[in-house]
């Protein structure tokens, strides 16, 4: 089928490329001029594993193009996926839906025969009622421009295989000829026997939100336990392997440390809550604020943990931190724990030298005044301590002995609980980690 895909970020890109993989002639808006240019060549400006390969592939193949031109968008295809993003608002806990709107306000005066607009991107749940109104008033083919609302599940790191593989394809509509297009356009992944859940707007908006607020529950729940653990001199990596064989709590998105960041889980947590006050029930959420409180908290501990390993005082101290991703296989830095960590180290007078395989770049952009390394053994030079941060797998190959006559002095945190503690002890190391005795 011929499709588009407004709004060519992390999601679109990522869209556009994976269904022209799958066969679609797909055409990408985009209107960042540097990205775009980027996009045309067949290159991604963010690091996602395969992604690159992919949408090289498909634009030599012809089946993606990108353009800035709402006419073209319109004239090209008759389903529109609206990938753009719905980032959190300067001034508010509610994300930011100006984008949405200004794509299918743009779109909707070129659609002039019938067509499918498929939203993509994380809204407040109204927004799609809302939007297709604005459709039907601004549309010149009425009725026949319909909306869709379709939420993206896919993770950061595993964008590629969970667009063309998704656990589940949901999908909000007002209209079954919009579940017919869509089953259509789908139908190589629902050959796979990949389940499609036809609703209606409102519940198809609330499905993403719901299994990121439930998704950081995991993640807050086990860190919560993480304390509890400390305090009792239990062990919460052997209490989540426990826990987790019980098939109806499960091992995954239990692996406790200094919590979730990304562009994701920390702002629609905060947006669902917003969005819950506006409709009264605001209560009901509540338990959200605390599961965002407990992750806040992680990050604060770890600055108490290594203040207190340095021996009670940053100022003048050397940190070497590996990590600076929000998680590994990525480059993206947005709300990442281990930057947060870092900044408030070097704001409390520590000199903090970082690396990350992937994210030094984008890190360096957001943080300019700490350090960077090339390496993650030349980050740890003179180090009074060493934090493990992102769990990148490079990291879990370097041993006691990689840093002997490197580091000033043998101390290291993991806040990812993968390191093997008693190997750095053995050598003759400080070592800890969160809720492991
Ligand atoms: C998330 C959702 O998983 C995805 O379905 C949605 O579409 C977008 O948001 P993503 O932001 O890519 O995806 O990352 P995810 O893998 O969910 O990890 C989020 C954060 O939680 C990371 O900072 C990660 O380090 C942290 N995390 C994850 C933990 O601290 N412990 C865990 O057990 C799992």
């Amino acid at each position: 089928m011929r499709i588009t895909v407004i709004g060519c970020g992390y999601l679109g890109a990522t869209h556009a490329a994976a269904m022209a993989d799958l066969g679609h002639e797909v055409l990408g808006m985009e209107i960042d001029p540097v990205k775009r240019e980027a996009l045309s060549q067949g290159r991604v400006m963010i690091y996602e594993p395969h992604l690159a390969e992919m949408l090289e592939r498909n634009v030599e193949a012809g089946r993606v193009r990108f353009t800035d031109s709402y006419a073209e968008v319109a004239a090209f295809g008759d389903l529109h996926f609206v990938c753009v993003g719905t980032p959190q608002q300067a001034e508010s806990l509610a994300a930011d839906v100006s984008q949405v709107e200004s794509a299918i306000a743009g779109l909707a005066p070129y659609l002039d025969r019938p067509a499918l607009v498929v939203g993509k991107s994380t809204v407040p749940v109204g927004t799609a009622e809302r939007m297709a109104r604005v459709l039907a008033a601004h549309a010149p083919a009425g009725s026949d421009a319909l909306l869709a609302w379709n939420p993206e599940f896919l993770r950061e790191g595993f964008a590629v295989h969970d667009t063309q593989h998704p656990d589940r394809i949901v999908v909000g509509i007002q209209d079954g000829r919009a579940e017919k297009l869509l089953r259509d356009f789908y139908a190589p992944v629902l050959e796979d026997g990949t389940p499609m859940v036809v609703t209606d707007y409102a519940t198809a908006e609330l499905v993403k939100v719901a299994a990121n607020a439930f998704l950081a529950t995991k993640i807050s729940f086990i860190n919560a336990m993480a304390e509890v653990c400390e305090a009792t001199g239990a062990d919460v990596v052997d209490l989540a392997d426990s826990i987790g064989y019980d098939a109806r709590i499960g091992r995954r998105f239990l692996n406790a440390g200094i919590g979730f960041g990304g562009g994701c889980l920390p702002k629609d947590i905060r947006a669902f809550v917003h969005r819950a006050g506006e409709l009264g029930v605001e209560d009901a959420m509540t338990f959200l604020r605390h599961i965002d409180d407990v992750n806040q908290r992680q990050r604060e501990r770890v600055v108490h943990i290594a203040t207190a390993m340095v021996g009670g005082d940053l100022r003048g101290t050397r940190i070497a931190v590996w990590g600076a991703a929000f998680k590994p296989d990525s480059d993206d830095v947005r709300d990442s724990p281990a930057l947060w960590v870092s900044g408030q180290l070097h704001l409390r007078g520590a000199e903090v030298r970082v690396y990350d395989p992937r994210a030094n770049a984008s890190a360096r952009q957001g943080f300019p005044t700490l350090s960077y390394a090339d390496s993650a053994v030349e980050a740890c030079r003179d180090a009074d301590l060493v934090l493990h941060l992102t769990e990148w797998p490079e990291f879990r190959e370097i041993g006691p002995a990689d840093l002997d006559g490197v580091v000033a002095r043998p101390r290291i945190f993991d806040g990812r609980n993968v390191l093997d503690l008693d190997t750095w002890r053995s050598a003759g190391w400080a070592a800890r980690a969160l809720g492991r005795r």
